[in-house]
């Protein structure tokens, strides 16, 4: 088959000799619902290079390409204490970070605290009670007793919000499956600050920024190669640095053409009108039950959130056909509760080193009550590596796409999240990917580049919710001082609120 990646892990020849014909039927069907082809990856490159653009017109388009006011990379030599938030999809972190004089270096303390699982379908109330109870309760415990200036903070708030400032942002839409009253059309900035004025905390929002902004500025700090920033995670999307020449949506702030100015792509809606992304039947379900139908078409395909979903989905469909014998007579009931498998299940399978999968056979009878036979096994195996694949094959349409429109032939990209960094194989399948799209004669760019090497690398981000949250709070403190308060809301807060930052 071609351009489908890695079959088999190297330590594993897996067998299909002996398998049922129904359930080979099935291999077969799988894959060909699932592969994706390098020509297709190359159309969806094509097309996605149009959407980025379409995002950046005034008219617009699914793709939001919201501008983030973050107007440049950092020099190094950003200096300061800061705090960074960081609400994600799945955890809450609170950080305070040190740039010190030293170029390129930081110190961090943080702690995680659990989102949890009825916030995100609670009360705005709620939710910004819960993120102001973690902040006031990091401040308490680390800075006990000390009279604490307002410290600047990076508030990194992982979903679509459109920012004519930088310290403001209105969320577009919840993602992730969040479903919160409230917040949606709304500027966040107001009401979390209305929960730490509650509690007395003596903090100043100074930047408001998506995860992905986060990991381009922090990627860049160490690595000047560094052009995009990814999350691959619980959601997907991508920021990368435009002039803002090439965003007629601007054109009213009569900014120089040459302005660097970030843009967060929230390429998760690349496709949500359904025109060329190669969606199953098993895909249309999930956009159907989510809490957004229609929205994030490209994230429900491949983002950690939704892995273990549509391999759920397809094994419950596969066991009510009549004509195949999969589960027979068994009791499937925990494997019929929508989102009961998280991506972490399938990596597991992914990586099951034995060759009969007897990790895989345990982790169904233990977690699912499911007894698993040889050939059923196989399959399971076989499915695992399909949406793996596809995944990452998809992702890399999406990187392919900024480098192209872009005109980068050679670049790093800053990649970050829980499937980029933990899914089994996924940076080795999505580097295949970019290969195929970008039509690199390994031979010749490699050497050209060093051994091993190829053009365009993704690779693994700096911290991007800390690190790249403090950074970015350094960059607006700094242009404020020099009087560069475009897409700055309150410049003078700013300056009182943000202490002796260089
Ligand atoms: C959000 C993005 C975020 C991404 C990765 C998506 O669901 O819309 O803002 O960057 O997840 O966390």
């Amino acid at each position: 088959m071609v351009g489908v990646g890695p079959r088999r892990q190297p330590s594993r020849k897996g067998s299909t000799a002996d398998m049922p014909h129904d359930l080979l039927g099935e291999i077969k069907r799988l894959e060909d619902l699932f592969s994706v082809d390098t020509a297709k990856l190359k159309a969806i490159t094509e097309h996605f290079i149009s959407e980025l653009a379409k995002g950046l017109s005034k008219e617009g388009g699914s793709i939001p390409m919201n501008p983030t006011w973050c107007m440049s990379f950092p020099t190094g030599h950003e200096q300061g204490t800061f705090l960074a938030l960081d609400m994600g999809g799945t955890n809450l972190r609170v950080c305070e970070i040190i740039l010190p004089e030293e170029k390129g270096e930081f110190d961090i303390i943080q702690s995680k605290y659990r989102m949890p699982e009825e916030l995100k379908t609670g009360t705005a109330d709620e939710l910004w009670g819960y993120v102001a109870d973690c902040l006031q309760q990091f401040i308490e415990y680390h800075h006990e007793g000390e009279k604490l200036g307002n410290l600047p903070l990076g508030f990194t708030f992982s979903y679509p919000a459109s920012q004519d400032y930088i310290d403001n942002g209105v969320l577009q839409r919840w993602t992730k499956g969040f479903d919160i009253d409230g917040v949606e059309g709304e500027d966040v900035v107001p009401q979390f600050e209305a929960a730490l004025k509650e509690r007395g905390v003596p903090i100043k929002l100074t930047a408001l920024i998506n995860d992905t902004t986060g990991t381009l500025i922090a990627s860049n700090y160490t690595d000047d190669e560094m052009r995009v920033g990814c999350i691959f995670g619980t959601g997907c999307n991508a920021a990368y640095m435009e002039h803002a020449g090439e965003v007629p949506k601007l054109a009213h702030m009569n900014l120089p053409a040459d302005q660097e100015i970030a843009i967060n792509c929230e390429w998760g809606a690349f496709d949500n009108e359904h025109k060329i992304l190669p969606r199953t039947p098993y895909d249309v379900i999930i956009d159907k039950d989510s809490p957004r139908p229609g929205q994030q078409t490209f994230e429900k395909m491949i983002a950690g959130l939704y892995l273990g979903e549509i391999f759920r989905l397809v094994l419950v469909d596969l066991h009510s056909q009549p004509h195949v014998q999969i589960f027979p007579n068994q009791d499937i009931s925990a494997l019929q509760k929508p989102y009961s498998l998280d991506a972490s299940f399938l990596s597991d399978i992914e990586n099951d080193p034995f060759e009969n999968l007897q990790e895989t056979h345990d982790s169904f009878d233990s977690k699912l009550g499911i007894k698993t036979t040889k050939p059923e096994l196989e399959l399971i195996r076989r499915l695992t590596e399909l949406i793996g694949t596809r995944a990452a094959r998809l992702s890399a349409c999406g990187v392919a796409a900024i480098c192209k429109k872009k005109g980068y032939t050679t670049a790093h990209v800053g990649a970050d999240g829980s499937v980029f960094n933990k899914y089994p194989h996924f940076k080795a399948r999505g580097a295949q990917a970019l290969k195929e799209i970008l039509d690199w004669d390994k031979d010749r760019d490699g050497k050209k580049l060093g051994r091993g090497r190829d053009p365009i690398e993704i690779l693994p981000a700096e911290d991007g919710s800390g690190v790249g949250a403090a950074l970015i709070a350094a960059l607006t403190i700094k242009r404020v001082q020099q009087g560069h308060n475009v897409g700055v809301r309150d410049p003078a807060g700013i300056l009182a609120g943000c202490g002796p930052a260089k």
